[in-house]
């Protein structure tokens, strides 16, 4: 995997995760502790979403997926779900060019149809401009909820059942996994929490079977390419088995 890091920065030749996600949480504790709105903590976030997109890009990760909006925050205050939608139009807005310069696909999981219209225009024209780039797919959760996922996909192929002569055995691991969001990309090999909550909160659950998992305490508005570059480094030294024995001894589990 190509990687291009800064001066000083060494991630050693182990593989790197092809595809990263994160749970980019403690935008309300971060402004929290500063006396400052909720909406804050969400807007120095966003600064942290563009360092980690040009660090994932600069370092050769091929799949960044960003937990933005979950199905249940459509549950905060009005105010927090407006403030959230403006500052997500606003960084579409603002990243379209770099996307399209820096060759990387934006993509969209979750129930896009929920969001508001300005939002989804913006959204598409993203999608559309972005649709051939190669370099490196940015993959942003919005109104995404797995079990909503799962619901959606269990609804589809119930569907073919009934109207497409579909059998009971056709039900297989890799029919499920062509109906949900994430239909064609590999799974996450490393999800990321920040906000140190010890839980996936609804997130990826079926893809991250096998996914390794990483929680750091820094909150999100406070996480930096450096303390990410460490998750790399200590993602390289983990040994993944997928359920197997080790390689190296017998006595694996
Ligand atoms: C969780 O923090 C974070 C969110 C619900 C939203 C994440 C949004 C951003 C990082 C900014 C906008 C996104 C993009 C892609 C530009 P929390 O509010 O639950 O924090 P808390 O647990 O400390 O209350």
């Amino acid at each position: 995997m190509k990687s291009n890091l800064m001066q000083g920065e060494s991630l050693g030749l182990k593989t790197l995760p092809r595809h990263i996600a994160i749970i980019m949480d403690g935008n309300g504790r971060w402004a929290k502790k500063r006396l400052m709105n909720r909406v804050r903590g969400h807007e120095q976030g966003s600064d942290t979403v563009r360092a980690i997109v040009t660090a994932s890009r600069e370092i050769g990760i091929k799949i960044l997926t960003l937990y933005a909006f979950s199905t249940e925050n459509w549950a905060r205050p009005e105010s927090e779900v407006k403030a959230l939608m403006g500052l997500l139009k606003k960084f579409i807005l603002a990243e379209r060019e770099d996307l399209q310069k820096n060759n990387i696909r934006l993509n969209v999981i979750g129930q896009k149809h929920r969001l508001p219209l300005d939002v989804c225009q913006e959204l598409d024209a993203t999608l559309e401009l972005t649709q051939n780039n190669e370099e490196m797919i940015l993959s942003l959760a919005l109104s995404y909820g797995s079990r909503e996922e799962l619901t959606m996909a269990m609804q589809k192929i119930a569907v073919k059942i009934a109207s497409k002569g579909l059998s009971p055995d056709d039900i297989t691991e890799d029919l499920v996994t062509a109906h949900l969001y994430t239909s064609g990309m590999p799974d996450p090999d490393l999800i990321i929490r920040t906000g140190g909550e010890y839980r996936l909160s609804n997130f990826l659950l079926w893809q991250a079977a096998y996914s390794e998992i990483y929680i750091t305490e820094t909150l999100w508005p406070d996480f930096t390419r450096d303390e990410f570059i460490e998750i790399l480094k200590n993602f390289q030294n983990r040994e993944r088995r997928f359920g197997k024995v080790s390689c190296n001894t017998s006595n694996g589990g």
